[in-house]
């Protein structure tokens, strides 16, 4: 959810802090802030209500605070609505302290009540601010930060990831996390904390993934780590291997569409080191072929577009694997008495890998006995780290809220390790496992020219764009990939829609479709093809208007009912989807853009989903 930075180096730091938010500002843009040291004024705080450039106005782009250590917060609000007082960073009562939280603090109140009866006087509502209140308070008692900072996380209970500043430490500033990401970055004469790597990659690509219960101590000259015991703790160093051009625009208006565009090279990424020979190889997973055959049955634990993949594979890993899978929200996962044992094989997919509901579930399934394999894409994020097996989908950074790329790779990977499983199990025949290899390496070069004529995407958009409801009707895979394609119209074009199983409409839905009503119908699943057709001739026959999405090879017989066809490339009906969600993408990122929507930054959202 919220974004948070912190510097302690040489430069000024107020223009690097803003320059760091404005790379994580994807994480929540409700209300900004910073909080500068500096040796003659003592700490300033500035912070305000809406975008960050409210905040970047307000302060000349920084040039207003002098002084060589900050943090800095960009908030996605939980406890306290979004406001100026709410905004972080929160400060003691002193003003000695300054604090910036990302998490939420579920024993916030207690401790709350406790201090004002000792008099602490608040200023906003929120749990953070009640952790600056408590820290002053061990502070006093103890005159040392590292040791008041371990008191406190000692008291505290929830999720966490802390920069703290304070006035009697001119070049220092401490951090500490738990369930919340938190990265070190290295620098020349200056080091950094970050919620992502995206916010310091233009100072440094040499990081650190700061582990649960952790406190580090950051001066220029080096960044200290200890162990909740304030043990000092060894952390090794990774050097992250994608470059600043990678989070930034590249002369696409949003993110989203420079995303969409490169999900060719995305799943190339994704694919090619992974297929030797014909033969799928993945290096990283250690499932043995005795623990894969005792496997009864699969679990896959996901949230939004993640489960979305999720959908699909359970279609194409129940035919490929001959094993039940199971697909199920990971917010509810862990209050459903889950059926897990030794025997189950769990698959948990993140994009961000820190998704508080996906990481739940997948301790449940631990703790249950399950064999948990996470598919991720933020490389070193608590999901990956926590999994049995981790695999990369190698997506590289996802700035735009929507996902696009992410699901995108997440689709084809899990193809793969279907494919993989299925050998295992022998369940898979010498031709098909051949095909489909064929068909996954394929996909880049369709997917690329399906991408290189928009135009008639763009003209479907101008004109259904006002719709104020739509569905997304399909069977089987079909009705998995509207799921995708309703959920990317919602989120960022604020079009009240549904997706439908095709035939499933007739028992209620179809009361709701009336003159005029936008039915997206997907028949792109060769194999229902009949099928979806009779339910495009159904929605007509009550008035609805039909875009229907299709494989070239039935373009034209679909336009014999259907209003409007968008037509994919061919290929193996598994494979469909991948080829089939590229255009969703698209009508849902033009439909915003007609709508004048803010498509990067969704009213509400946050791309990385951190609270319960
Ligand atoms: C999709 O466009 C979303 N923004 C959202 O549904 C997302 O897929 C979900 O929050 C899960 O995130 P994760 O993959 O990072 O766990």
């Amino acid at each position: 959810m919220c974004g948070i930075i912190g510097y302690s180096g040489r430069e000024q730091a107020a223009p690097i802090l803003l320059d760091g938010l404005e790379r994580m500002e994807y994480r929540g843009y409700d209300s900004a802030g910073v909080a500068i040291r500096s040796e003659t004024k003592g700490l300033q705080v500035k912070k305000s209500k809406g975008r960050l450039k409210v905040l970047s106005d307000m302060i000349h782009g920084g040039a207003d605070l002098e002084g060589t250590l900050g943090i800095g917060h960009t908030r996605w609000a939980t406890h306290g609505e979004p406001s100026d007082v709410n905004a972080h960073p929160h400060v003691s009562e002193s003003g000695n302290i300054a604090l910036v939280h990302n998490g939420i603090i579920e024993n916030y109140m207690e401790i709350k009540e406790h201090l004002i009866k000792l008099g602490v006087k608040f200023t906003s509502d929120t749990d953070s601010e009640v952790v600056a209140q408590l820290l002053e308070f061990h502070y006093r008692e103890c005159h040392n930060m590292l040791e008041a900072v371990g008191r406190v996380l000692r008291r505290i209970e929830g999720s966490y990831a802390f920069g703290i500043i304070c006035s009697d430490y001119p070049d220092a500033l401490i951090a500490a996390r738990k369930d919340s990401p938190l990265i070190l970055g290295y620098g020349k004469g200056c080091n950094f904390i970050a919620s992502d790597v995206t916010a310091v990659i233009k100072y440094t690509r040499e990081v650190a993934y700061m582990d649960d219960g952790e406190i580090a101590m950051v001066t220029p000259e080096g960044i200290d780590v200890f162990d909740s015991e304030l043990v000092p703790v060894e952390k090794a160093h990774r050097t992250v291997d994608w470059d600043v051009s990678a989070a930034e625009k590249g002369g696409y208006p949003h993110f989203m569409l420079k995303e969409i565009m490169e999900q060719p090279d995305a799943i190339r990424r994704t694919v090619s080191p992974r297929i030797r020979e014909g033969r799928v190889v993945l290096d990283d997973v250690k499932l043995t072929p005795e623990y894969v055959k005792n496997i009864s049955r699969i679990f896959v634990i996901a949230c939004g577009s993640s489960y979305h993949v999720g959908m699909v594979s359970k279609y194409n890993w129940e035919k490929l694997l001959r094993r039940p899978v199971e697909v199920v929200l990971a917010s509810e996962f862990r209050y459903c008495d889950p059926l897990v044992d030794e025997h189950s094989l769990v698959v948990v997919i993140s994009q961000s890998g820190e998704t508080l509901d996906t990481m739940a579930a997948m301790r449940e399934a631990k703790r249950r006995g399950g064999r948990t394999l996470a598919i991720v894409n933020v490389v070193g994020s608590s999901i990956a780290r926590e999994a049995d097996d981790v695999l990369y989908t190698w997506a590289g950074p996802e700035i735009a809220v929507a996902t696009t790329k992410a699901y995108s790779t997440q689709l084809v990977l899990m193809d793969l390790v279907g494919l993989y499983l299925g050998d295992l199990l022998g369940t898979v025949s010498a031709e098909g496992y051949a095909a489909i290899v064929e068909g996954i390496q394929r996909l880049p070069e369709q997917m690329s020219a399906s991408l290189k004529d928009t135009e008639d995407i763009k003209y479907f958009a101008s004109r259904y764009f006002n719709h104020d409801s739509i569905f997304f009707i399909g069977r089987n895979l079909d009705y998995a990939m509207g799921m995708e394609g309703s959920l990317k119209l919602k989120e960022i074009s604020y079009i009240h829609s549904e997706a439908y199983a095709s035939g499933e409409l007739k028992h209620g839905t179809i009361s709701l479709i009336e003159p005029g009503t936008l039915v997206v119908a997907l028949g792109s699943y060769m194999p229902l093809f009949d099928k979806a057709m009779s339910n495009v001739v159904e929605v007509k026959a009550r008035g609805a208007e039909v875009m229907a999405l299709t494989a070239a090879s039935r373009r034209e017989k679909m336009a014999k009912t259907a209003d409007s066809v968008i037509a994919v490339p061919d290929t193996l009906a598994m494979l469909q989807p991948s080829l089939g969600v590229v255009p969703l993408q698209l009508f849902a990122y033009y439909v915003a853009l007609q709508r004048g929507c803010d498509i990067d930054k969704p009213r509400n959202l946050a791309k990385s989903v951190t609270v319960e």
